[in-house]
Order: C-alpha cells, then structure tokens, then sequence
C-alpha cells in the first residue's frame, strides 16, 4: 500500500484532502521493527513521532530497581511520542515494541507544519491527550481507592474493550502481555496478581492459554470492580 493510501486509514490523517495527504506522505518514512524493540526511553531528546500501521507498542515507566509500569498500550492507527514534540521536553516514558510492528514516523518541523495547517488535527491530538489524561487519572484513583482483584478486573474488562474480540457475555483477548506486565499495568506485585488470576480461574471466570485471556462472563467479571 502506498503511504498516502495508508494514511487515509489513520484516524489522525483522515480529515486530509488527497492532495494534502499525498504532499504528508512525502516527510513520512516507514519502519519495521521486532517484538521487544526500544523505540527512546525517558528522558531522551524527542524529535519524531510515531504513528502504527500494525503492531503493538507500550508505553512504560521504568523504576530503579529495573521494573516498570505499563502506561498504555496502542495498537494500529494510534499515534504516540507527541508530547517531546508539543512540549519540547525529554521523552516522558520508554515505548517498546509489544510485538512484530510497522510503523510510520514524522519529524517535528513536519509535525508541527502538519498542525498548523490542520485545525482539525489539533483537535484530534487535543482529544486523544484529554483521553490519556482521564485514562490516568482513573489509574490514580484506582490505586488509591480499589484492592487488587478490583484493579485487575477492570483492567481486564478494559482490556477486552480495547483489544479483544466479545460474543454475548464471553470474550476473548491476545496480547503479548505477560502476567508481569498485566501485574505492573494494575500497580500491583505480580504475586498478588497471580493469587487473583488463579482466584478467577477457580471461579471459572477466565482461562488462560498462552498469552491469551478467554473472559466466561463479562458481567460477573464486571462486579468485581469495587
Ligand atoms: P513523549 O513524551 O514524546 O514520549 C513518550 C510518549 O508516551 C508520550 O510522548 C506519549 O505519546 C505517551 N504517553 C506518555 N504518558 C502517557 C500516558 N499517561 N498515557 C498514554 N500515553 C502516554
């Protein structure tokens, strides 16, 4: 597929005329990389951003002792490393390839012409960080106000939104995440996570095969979140 054909099926370039989406395409370049790739980590100079064809990359904050916290995940069409861009400041977490992805890549002068020639554009990246914002704000209240088998519930539920595929009140996700990275998504030691993981499958409200997760009842999985 050409550039300028795979723009159109990204929902930040998708207001753009032909024209401008074919001039865009031109200071864009492609990139594939491998599963566990690093893209930057915190606090590195930020000068590109990143948008994905396919593939998943997450976005983590890394703590001393060499563990980290998954922020978010995003998949094809999202767009991230934004914010270096916006703010001008070092990059505010590591974004590391969750699997195999395809990406494309736009440097900041065309970034931020792209901007000014695009209202419509700033509106979109304007919503998508009023979105990461409440996304975090709930992290915030969960920690504080939720135990662990209510933080995992809801990720999980939030998890089947996001990435997975739902028939009735069944549904099933594939993602690369270990049960590590689940633990760190939900602030919580992976131990903790593993007694309740296995407290749901007890119940028969998940199974887990690989790395992928089958939810038996949403709704009873829902009422956990508390
Ligand atoms: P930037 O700071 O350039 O590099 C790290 C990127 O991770 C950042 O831009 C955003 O695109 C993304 N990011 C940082 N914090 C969050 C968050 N709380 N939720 C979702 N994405 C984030």
């Amino acid at each position: 597929m050409s550039p300028a054909a795979l723009l159109a099926n990204i929902p930040l370039f998708q207001a753009l005329g032909p024209d401008d989406r074919e001039r865009l395409s031109r200071s864009i370049k492609r990139q594939v990389v491998h599963k566990g790739t690093v893209l930057f980590q915190k606090g590195e100079p930020g000068t590109t951003l990143y948008v994905i064809i396919t593939g998943k990359i997450k976005i983590i904050l890394p703590s001393s002792l060499g563990e980290e916290m998954v922020l978010a995940v995003f998949s094809g069409g999202d767009f991230f490393g934004e914010m270096a861009l916006l703010d001008g400041m070092p990059r505010s977490a590591d974004a590391v390839a969750l699997e195999d992805a395809e990406l494309l890549m736009l440097d900041q002068a065309d970034f931020v012409s792209f901007l000014q020639n695009n209202p419509g554009a700033i509106q979109a990246i304007l919503r998508s960080l009023s979105l990461r914002l409440r996304k975090t704000d709930d992290l915030l209240q969960d920690t504080c106000f939720l135990n662990v088998s209510g933080r995992l519930a809801k990720k999980l539920v939030e998890l089947v939104e996001e990435h997975g595929t739902r028939q009735d009140n069944e549904a099933v996700f594939d993602l690369s995440l270990t049960q590590a990275d689940l633990a760190r998504m939900v602030g919580a030691s992976r131990e903790s996570v593993n007694k309740e993981l296995r407290t749901l499958r007890e119940k028969g409200l998940i199974t887990i095969e690989g790395r992928s997760f089958t939810i038996h009842n949403m709704e009873r999985l829902r009422r956990r979140i508390k």
